[in-house]
């Protein structure tokens, strides 16, 4: 009786590993095919749906299926499923609710904190495994715990506590609570921090494990702490893109810690996708900015109130409404730059009416996307797709710029340091070097913002004193609302 009721429970437990082993196949196709579909506006919300209910079947599946062999040969199931559910309908409640409430402006800050629950999470994985590997190399007497286990361990906890932190400090910058700490000194505390902490990690993994001696595990939390504060403290201005890019893949290979650990695939393949599309996203925004990633940490730089430009004898020039809407009603190519003040007015919906207006005159109207305009990757992408905009009308910067000298109005829409000649004319600019949007080239520039004030890298430009360019001022939106009106009037 007792072998049949072994051989049946072994082939349960068999028949358990192998649903749950294909239900985490299943989950990460459903991954894969989800980010694939992330990447037209068309088929996004469906392909973060697909990605969700892979991760809801991982999470179920391992509630049901998951078993454990215990000592006497038995297995037994997941515990605390109480506390789990408990803990699934809080998680889910506070990310619908945030989700819901955040102003689109607040966004990138939404996805800056949400990146960095998620590095937490690889962090206290680490933290909580630690202890018991470290118990269980004393009991089996090693002399040190070099392996792969206590390396994925440590790997996680340190990528992991430095994307929390990281994040965190990204949330405060894009949220304005902070400002940046520009210091030549603080490039080399970093350095050292760096340095410390790889070495420290070393150092773990040749001690001999101590039955109940954790604290070298949480001293390497806190260095990972403190370094995710001083590396992304100086980064900021216009690198932050990178920065914010470079965060999340950190996540995701803190995940894939977690994923080597548990050997569970599905988590494997979730924070290596998190973590190689991540990296992609760094490689571009570097491109975007003219920038290698070592001179972007390493150089701590971004907007600074040294670089600036003497307005002196410069004079600004106005244009009204009726002007606008004569120019563009007798223009045969328009082209929009839009940028972060965009998102602020939420005028992209007037955009698209605009768009069909001038349409309907026989007025061709594109819009030119700089990568890293407003505030998060794709951030310019998002709000026109929200609007209906279709993506062709949409050019990428290089095409834009080709463009650009058969184009008889440009109307930048709340964009300021992407349409900055300093970036090209001044060395000592913050931004030099950066690609940007030559809307100097097109034949008129009308610039949409409500004031003089400056962008995001804390710099002058140039652009709103350049011949060609007439400023139009007032919150884009309303703007807008009065040019349609004034063009249906024409
Ligand atoms: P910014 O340079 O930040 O300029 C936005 C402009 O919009 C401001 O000068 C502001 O001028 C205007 N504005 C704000 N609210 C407005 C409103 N209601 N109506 C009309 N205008 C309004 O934006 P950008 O050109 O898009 O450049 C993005 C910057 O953010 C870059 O420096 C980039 O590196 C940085 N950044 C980007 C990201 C990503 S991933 N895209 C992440 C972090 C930082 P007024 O106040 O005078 O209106």
């Amino acid at each position: 009786m007792d072998t049949i009721t072994t051989l049946v429970k072994s082939i349960f437990y068999s028949e358990y590993i192998s649903i749950l082993e294909i239900s985490y196949l299943l989950a990460s196709v459903l991954f894969i095919l989800g980010l694939k579909k992330l990447s037209h506006p068309d088929t996004a919300r469906s392909g973060n749906l697909w990605a969700a209910a892979g991760m809801g079947l991982a999470i179920l599946c391992t509630m049901l299926f998951h078993r454990t062999k215990l000592e006497d040969g038995t297995y037994e199931g997941i515990h605390n499923i109480g506390f789990i559910i408990a803990a699934l309908i809080f998680g889910t409640s506070v990310g619908w609710f945030a989700a819901r409430k955040v102003k689109m402006t607040a966004m990138p800050q939404m996805v800056s904190l949400f990146n960095g629950m998620g590095g937490a999470c690889a962090a206290l994985i680490s933290l909580m495994e630690f202890p018991r590997m470290q118990t269980l190399l004393a009991v089996q007497q090693h002399s040190n715990m070099l392996n792969g286990e206590a390396l994925a361990i440590l790997l996680g906890l340190m990528i992991g506590g430095v994307s929390f932190a990281g994040s965190m400090i990204a949330f405060g910058k894009l949220d304005e609570r902070i400002g940046d700490i520009r210091s030549p000194v603080l490039r080399y505390i970093n350095l050292g921090f760096l340095v410390i902490l790889l070495a420290f990690v070393v150092f773990i993994l040749f001690q001999a494990p101590v039955a109940g001696e954790h604290w070298m595990i949480y001293v390497l939390a806190a260095l990972a702490l403190i370094y995710g504060v001083t590396f992304v403290m100086p980064i900021g201005g216009a690198d932050m893109p990178v920065v914010i890019s470079l965060l999340n893949s950190f996540t995701g290979v803190a995940a894939a810690m977690g994923g080597f650990l548990y050997s569970n695939q599905a988590m494997l393949t979730g924070g290596i996708l998190v973590g190689s599309s991540g990296t992609i996203l760094t490689i571009l925004m570097c491109k975007a900015m003219n920038r290698s990633l070592l001179n972007v940490i390493i150089g701590a730089f971004g907007g600074s109130a040294s670089a600036s430009i003497s307005t002196g004898d410069k004079t600004v020039k106005e244009i009204s409404l009726s002007d606008v809407a004569i120019l563009l009603s007798y223009s045969k190519k328009v082209l929009i730059v839009p940028g972060y003040g965009l998102a602020v007015a939420q005028a992209q919906h007037l955009c698209h009416e605009l768009d069909d207006l001038l349409a309907s005159k026989g007025v061709e109207l594109k819009y030119g996307i700089h990568p890293v305009a407003g505030r998060m990757p794709g951030h310019m992408n998002v709000l026109l797709a929200e609007a209906d905009v279709p993506y062709e009308k949409l050019l990428e910067m290089e095409d834009a710029n080709k463009e650009m000298s058969s184009t008889d109005a440009v109307i930048v829409v709340g964009a300021n340091d992407v349409v900055n000649p300093a970036a090209e004319d001044d060395p000592s600019s913050p931004i030099a070097g950066m690609p940007v949007i030559q809307v100097w080239n097109a034949r008129n520039v009308i610039v949409m913002k409500r004031s003089m004030a400056k962008g995001y890298a804390a710099i002058e430009n140039n652009l709103f004193f350049h011949p060609k360019t007439r400023m139009l001022f007032g919150d884009a939106k309303s703007t807008l609302q009065k040019l349609v009106s004034e063009i249906k009037n024409l």
